[in-house]
């Protein structure tokens, strides 16, 4: 039998009406492992902090989103969001299961291209297309999003002037009754913008209209949105039919679907509140069946969906550095993974869970990352059993954004590895090193102390 560990004693205030005589129930109980690998070992062998996606999550993820709306209608095709997790690897997983890209920068196109993706199976979104980007994509035959009259105005410029042709949609904005609106990107399909720029488009002998897109915003909770947005979609698809006689390939909806993770300030979970890929599925399907077309002549549905496909095939690892007490005798956690790899911590509670045993008496803390900076904050408040230093702890959902928006500030990215669907690890991104930053940085002669 192993030895209890000693905990100090703590005082507790209890609120009558609040909580039982037992005190706030712990939260989260221990998550020693992740798909079975234990979090020790993983640390152990790759260090702390240290991101962890599961390979399987994400296949299950995306197998299950793709037969959810193809039961509902009958041509779907999935566009990986690179902006939500560009990692080669987990790219990769996406595009096995028969994602094509979603870029929205040269950059995110060139990392596409790297691993493999044609040009013909990349779209590319957002509002900074450079002319040299533009000229490439377009030679690749990749289906360029259109955002604002200039970057038509440069693709019509690039095509003449080269002799080729471009396959083009345009990304337009509505009120699907969620603000504040997301006009800021694409023509407007209220006053007409949008069915302006179609018909210049439609104009031009050297354009090729394949779609219409939209991306209504990101973590929706609201499912009308899209039924909203489809229909808008479908009455513009409608209008070039019967007055243009042009057909689409297909009809892009964006993403945005929200994941599990809870917002700060949200009461209720977010398992709770948000909708499910069903009821996305059903309000985007009867938005799109407006268009009353034989099943052949239906345009083919794709989905940018980022977040809620991979959100929870990520976990950061992190280790307690220590505890303390705040001047007003609050408990205080530190631990090694700071908002500048968590980034969504500023606007999730994400669910922390020890890895281990810890006491019997859980408390109220406020958790904060090693930068000494006061914005380092991982969750301002959060009911957790006694930890030690060195104990560890699971961050979990963090598979989106997180490993994008991360950021070199006082200390490096970490590893990140993937747990394979055999159980393997394999390491999928190195840790940055000194080196590795050095290597970007020039030293002018006359400022050479050594
Ligand atoms: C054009 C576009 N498509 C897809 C996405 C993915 O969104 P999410 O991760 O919320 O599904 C984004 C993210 O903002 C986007 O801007």
């Amino acid at each position: 039998m192993s030895k209890k560990r000693y905990e100090r004693p703590i005082i507790s205030k209890h609120y009558s009406g609040l909580m039982n005589k037992f005190g706030t129930k712990t939260l989260n109980s221990p998550k020693p492992d992740i798909e079975g690998i234990p979090v020790k070992h993983l640390v152990e062998n790759y260090g702390s902090p240290l991101f962890v996606i599961t390979e399987s999550k994400i296949r299950q993820n995306q197998r299950d989103a793709l037969r959810i709306f193809k039961t509902r209608y009958p041509k779907v095709q999935f566009a990986w969001s690179y902006k939500t997790n560009y990692l080669d690897a987990v790219c990769a997983v996406f595009h096995q299961e028969g994602s094509i890209a979603e870029v929205v920068s040269e950059f995110e196109y060139d990392k596409a291209r790297h691993l493999g993706i044609k040009g013909e199976d990349i779209i590319f979104n957002g509002p900074d297309k450079s002319k040299a980007a533009l000229l490439k994509a377009i030679k690749e035959g990749a289906r360029i999003h259109i955002d604002h009259f200039d970057e038509l105005y440069d693709i019509i410029e690039i095509t003449d002037t080269n002799n080729l042709k471009a396959n083009v949609a345009i990304r337009v904005n509505m009120d699907v009754g969620v603000y504040p609106k997301w006009d800021r990107f694409g023509f407007n399909y209220e006053n007409g913008e949008a069915w302006q720029a179609l018909k210049r488009i439609l104009a031009n002998k050297n354009l090729n209209l394949v779609g219409l897109h939209t991306h209504v915003g990101t973590y929706m909770m609201s499912s009308e949105a899209y039924r909203i947005a489809a229909s808008a979609l479908v009455a513009l698809a409608k209008g070039l039919k019967n007055e243009l006689d042009v057909n689409l390939d297909y009809i892009d909806l964006g993403g945005g679907f929200a994941s599990h993770n809870t917002l700060i300030g949200q009461y209720l979970p977010a398992e709770e509140v948000v909708p499910s890929f069903e009821d996305f599925a059903d309000a985007i399907s009867t938005g799109l069946f407006e268009l009353q077309l034989r099943p052949d002549e239906m345009p083919t549905l794709i989905l940018e969906t980022g977040r809620a496909l991979v959100d929870n095939a990520g976990y950061l690892l992190s280790t307690v550095i220590a505890n303390k007490r705040l001047s007003n005798g609050r408990r205080a956690i530190i631990i090694d993974a700071g908002v500048n790899i968590l980034f969504t911590g500023f606007w999730y509670k994400h669910k922390i869970s020890p890895a281990q045993e810890g006491g019997a008496h859980p408390e109220e803390a406020s958790m904060f990352g090693p930068l000494c900076m006061n914005i380092d904050v991982i969750r301002e408040s959060i009911t957790l059993p006694s930890l030690r230093k060195g104990d560890k702890l699971v961050i979990e959902d963090v598979g989106a954004y997180d490993m994008t928006q991360w950021m070199q500030f006082i200390s490096m990215r970490p590893n990140v590895v993937m747990i394979m669907e055999d159980g393997s690890i394999e390491l999928i991104r190195k840790a940055e090193t000194l080196e590795y930053l050095l290597q970007q940085e020039l030293l002018p002669a006359k400022l050479s102390i050594k």
